[in-house]
């Protein structure tokens, strides 16, 4: 298995640049089950989620290339089952239902099962699929879903706040006879770039980005093409590793606009973001680590609010802070843990239910500790590069299907890391 080995007492300091966002080039992969012209997704990043979701793509009939960051789909899909070894691998893949309904009238979708960071069920990708008209059955551990005659538009009202289950709809909504209006969707920079992807191939599509999102269904979607919007978790994770090393960075195509929540608190924390366009018009923020780093509570919320995603790195830099903080996880049961991992590290993090309060320490020490899941496995990184000592991180895959050429970008900004 391979493993990560990190030098610490390591500032990260220079320029990187953003790459495209693994969660807005999912959902926009399965947009090219829409059409059988050529959907081109451009800036779209080399991630194992990117590839596993072009190989799902090609399961289903679609004709799939993709190198130098440029993907392209085309052709019409022939198969509509998305198989269990495929979906147990990646949880979006789940992400085909819309698409296939709307378009073929049918879709067998393995049930995802949960993962480590919580059950997640998917109760309201069906809703939403049934409130559009498509007869849906559990069976054998798939969704089978059908629509012979096509999807009826409706009103799709959401329980909870689902990042996933409102790009399902969306995606349906945009074939079915009539309006559909999506009532609590979700407001993700991630969903409006889906969006807008969707109109440039020919849907028609208001309210993206609020809570409401209004669709006039059309008969049939065209090609387009369609750059993947900039990763603000990626950016989020950056900004808070350079904060914690005593860093000065410059994140390139990093959108500060997509980050409102992560700027408000890290004012608090005494870090402080600016942001400005280069002279080829493309967007950057510039990050200065602070002299002393203040702790300050957060809780996590849907999208304007603080990012679930960013919840495991902020609480790395936490642990270096001045002071308690108390951060809260609102959106999954046991996204935690990265907790006994930054404890090994020597942090101070006890917790209360959904709540994790972090004790911060002059300072971290190096020591074996194992990745659990994405945005944990970065947030390991980060600390490992502010502690002192070498940190060993094994289980390493969960870091490579959302972080692109991590070590590579982060070597130019001062990172000693060596996979082993
Ligand atoms: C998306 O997952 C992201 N993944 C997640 O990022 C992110 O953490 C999450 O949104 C929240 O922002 C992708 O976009 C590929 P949800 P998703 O549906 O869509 C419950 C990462 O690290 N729920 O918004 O699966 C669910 O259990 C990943 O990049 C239901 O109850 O998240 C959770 O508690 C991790 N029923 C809450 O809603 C459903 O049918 C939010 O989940 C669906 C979800």
């Amino acid at each position: 298995m391979e493993q990560l080995q990190v030098q610490g007492a390591q500032s990260l300091t220079g320029a990187i640049t953003v790459s495209g966002a693994k969660n807005a080039a999912l959902p926009l992969i399965c947009a090219g089950l829409m059409t059988d012209e050529t959907l081109t997704l451009t800036n779209m990043p080399d991630l194992s989620d990117t590839r596993l979701m072009a190989d799902l793509m090609v399961n289903h009939g679609l004709a799939v290339q993709f190198d130098d960051q440029v993907m392209t789909l085309g052709g019409a899909a022939t198969e509509f089952d998305a198989p269990y070894d495929l979906v147990s691998k990646m949880r979006a893949s789940i992400l085909v239902l819309g698409p296939l309904v709307a378009r073929y009238g049918e879709a067998r979708v393995s049930l995802p099962g949960g993962c480590a960071i919580g059950s997640r069920p998917v109760d309201l990708h069906i809703k939403a699929m049934q409130s559009l008209g498509a007869i849906v059955e559990l069976a054998d551990g798939y969704i089978q879903a059908r629509a012979p005659e096509g999807l009826t538009g409706g009103d799709i009202s959401f329980a909870t706040v689902s990042v996933g289950a409102t790009e399902n709809a969306v995606m349906a909504a945009c074939l079915a006879a009539g309006t559909s209006t999506i009532h609590n969707a979700a407001q993700e920079p991630e969903i409006s770039d889906l969006c807008e992807c969707l109109i440039a191939m020919g849907a028609q599509i208001s309210g993206h980005g609020t809570s409401t999102i209004i669709i006039e269904g059309v008969t049939a979607l065209h090609g387009a093409t369609h750059e993947v919007v900039a990763d603000r978790i990626e950016a989020g994770s950056f900004i808070i590793g350079a904060a914690m090393t005593g860093g000065t960075l410059r994140l390139r195509k990093a959108r500060l606009d997509h980050l409102t929540a992560l700027q408000e608190v890290l004012v608090k924390v005494g870090v402080t973001l600016e942001s400005g366009e280069s002279e080829t018009g493309e967007p950057f923020i510039n990050v200065k680590a602070p002299a002393a780093i203040k702790a300050v509570d957060v809780e996590t919320a849907p999208y304007p609010g603080f990012p679930t995603d960013l919840q495991a790195q902020y609480m790395a830099l936490m642990s270096v802070a001045d002071g308690t903080a108390r951060i809260s996880e609102t959106i999954f049961e046991n996204r935690f843990m990265h907790v006994p991992e930054l404890v090994r590290m020597g942090a101070d993090i006890t917790i209360e239910g959904g709540v994790a309060i972090v004790t911060g320490k002059a300072s971290l020490q190096g020591a074996p500790v194992r990745a659990t899941d994405l945005r944990a496995s970065i947030s390991l990184v980060l600390a490992a590069m502010a502690a002192s000592g070498t940190t060993t991180i094994s289980e390493i895959y969960h870091l490579d299907r959302g972080y692109a050429q991590l070590e590579a970008r982060l070597k130019t900004c001062g990172a000693h890391l060596v996979r082993c």
